[in-house]
């Protein structure tokens, strides 16, 4: 029976496991951290992620092939495959800071991996990691372990949350990279077999170790790149009068473009893009080559820009002020389905619009206040090293409530700004929600979510990113 331990039991770690574990019967699936309550929650009713389909899955394999445990060092040396997906963030101090991604997890695993391990194996980079990456992890297991053979394959991981299992069942493609040494390719061999159990063959792409390290940061920054370069224009339409989701139909028609990813929004969130550009960013400048790395940072501007100029247009459209006004924020995670809230754009925005001392009344069906609260107490770049090596942060600020319901968030309030794309705010009673707010009522749409002309006839003053803008905005000043 192949053994498989998985470092890290993540948002990645987690369901990655839990489908292989599904899908391998005979293969026993260890996930470890050294996060005791995460680990104790995946052996709960309430796993540590909200993921839709998630629970199904490790109920199926729980207790019966699949395992969670935080006796890390008994499970990596019994494993035959060890894949590392632990955190890989932005570096926050010294050499590389606000660019570098940290490898101390990294690094820490594998010289555990190398203490511990008394038979050969193949060791997977599951992280997203900077390129040849592979290369000094392979230095510090073989220096620090003679006589046992350690090969390392680059297996990256492209599911994106919300919909991971759906993405996990059905990838688009699993990329594994390896020496293209006979070692290597027996290694690869091996990865492959466990996901030819459910993947076809041709969509499983094997490369050396560099391009698929490369091509995981290629692929987030293409993506992000899409995402910026929609919202760049939704500045434009705003300005022109043309609909963004109109221009975004008509270029997603041409097949060379393609419709996906070009919805615009208050910007991109998430624990990957913006770290990974950055990740990439850095590995330009270090080798030489100023003009590409700038090229991607541009990514990251216009997402800033995009947070920036929502906050803008929601303090300049309320009379250039929101001190001391109630303002609804429906939706904190970083997009719909997830409870995640890692770089969410709904930090940028709160924070903006916090300075500007607004009251801020916050709800998000799967975000908790605690996170919320952590989240707007916290340091750029701080929320993803383990959340148990972190302080607690102060848990009152009466600038900021959390609540329970959209209707309670919304009562009273000056103002509503949608930041995530909960399917529930497409469906809210507009009218009652009218009702119950101060005169005139703003609406600050960041994810294009209602209907505009619906609520501009309910009486609502609306803005919708990258949309025909309401008169009543149109006579207030130009937002920069
Ligand atoms: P995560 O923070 O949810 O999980 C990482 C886990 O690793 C944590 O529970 C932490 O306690 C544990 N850990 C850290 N150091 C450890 C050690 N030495 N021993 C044991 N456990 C340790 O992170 P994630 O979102 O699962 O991301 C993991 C990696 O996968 C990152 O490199 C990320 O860039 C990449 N990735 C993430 C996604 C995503 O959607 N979240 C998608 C693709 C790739
Ligand atoms: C991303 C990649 O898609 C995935 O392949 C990779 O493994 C991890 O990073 P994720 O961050 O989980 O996945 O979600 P994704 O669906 O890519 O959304 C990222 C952000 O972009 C979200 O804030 C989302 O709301 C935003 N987005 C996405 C847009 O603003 N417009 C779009 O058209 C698509």
């Amino acid at each position: 029976m192949v053994k498989i331990c998985c470092i890290g039991a993540g948002y990645v770690g987690g369901p990655t496991m839990a489908v292989i574990a599904l899908k391998c019967p005979e293969i026993e699936v260890v996930v470890v951290d050294i996060a005791a309550p995460r680990i104790n929650a995946w052996n709960s009713d309430h796993l540590p992620i909200y993921e839709p389909g998630l629970d199904d899955v490790v109920k199926q394999c729980r207790g019966k092939n699949l395992f969670f445990s935080i006796d890390v060092e008994k499970h990596v040396a019994e494993a035959d495959i060890v894949f590392v997906s632990v955190n890989t963030p932005t570096k926050t101090q010294g050499l590389g800071a606000g660019k570098a991604a940290d490898l101390t997890y990294w690094e820490s695993a594998a010289r555990m991996i190398a203490d511990v391990s008394k038979t050969d194996k193949i060791v997977v980079e599951k992280s997203t990691v900077p390129v040849k990456t592979a290369e000094a992890i392979e230095r510090i297991l073989t220096h620090n372990r003679k006589g046992i053979n350690f090969t390392i394959l680059s297996n990256p991981e492209f599911l994106a949350e919300g919909t991971a299992i759906a993405d996990l069942f059905k990838p688009d493609r699993v990329l594994i990279g390896g020496r293209e040494t006979p070692e290597g390719q027996k290694a690869i061999q091996a990865l492959k077999n466990v996901y030819a159990h459910w993947v076809p063959v041709d969509r499983i792409l094997c490369t050396n170790l560099w391009s698929a390290e490369l091509s995981k940061l290629a692929a987030n920054a293409f993506l992000a790149q899409r995402i910026s370069s929609v919202n760049a224009m939704s500045a434009l339409c705003e300005a022109t009068g043309a609909d963004v989701s109109q221009v975004s139909h008509s270029i997603g028609t041409d097949s060379r473009i393609g419709p996906k990813f070009l919805n615009a929004s208050v910007g991109f969130g998430g624990s990957c893009f913006q770290k990974d550009i950055l990740n990439l960013v850095y590995i330009c400048e270090c080798n030489g080559l100023p003009e590409v790395a700038n090229y991607w940072k541009q990514v990251i501007k216009v997402n800033d820009y995009q947070k920036n100029r929502f906050v803008n247009r929601v303090v300049s459209s309320m009379f250039n002020t929101v001190s001391g006004k109630k303002i609804a924020i429906l939706g904190f995670a970083f997009k719909k389905d997830t409870g995640d809230t890692r770089e969410t754009p709904a930090i940028d925005v709160c924070k903006g619009l916090l300075g500007d001392k607004a009251k801020l009344s916050i709800y998000d069906p799967q975000v908790s206040e605690d996170q919320i609260t952590r989240d707007l107490a916290m340091k750029k770049f701080d929320w993803d090293h383990p959340a148990h090596l972190q302080p607690l942060s102060p848990t009152s600020n009466k600038q900021v409530s959390v609540v329970w319901d959209a209707y309670e968030a919304i009562k009273d309030a000056h103002g509503i700004c949608i930041m995530t794309e909960w399917d529930e705010f497409k469906n809210l009673d507009y009218k009652k929600v009218h009702d119950s707010m101060q005169k005139p009522a703003f609406v600050f749409d960041g994810r294009n979510v209602v209907d505009v002309n619906k609520l501009r006839e309910i009486g609502f003053i609306v803005y919708s990113i990258g949309k025909p803008l309401d008169p009543w905005l149109k006579d207030m000043p130009a937002v920069a």
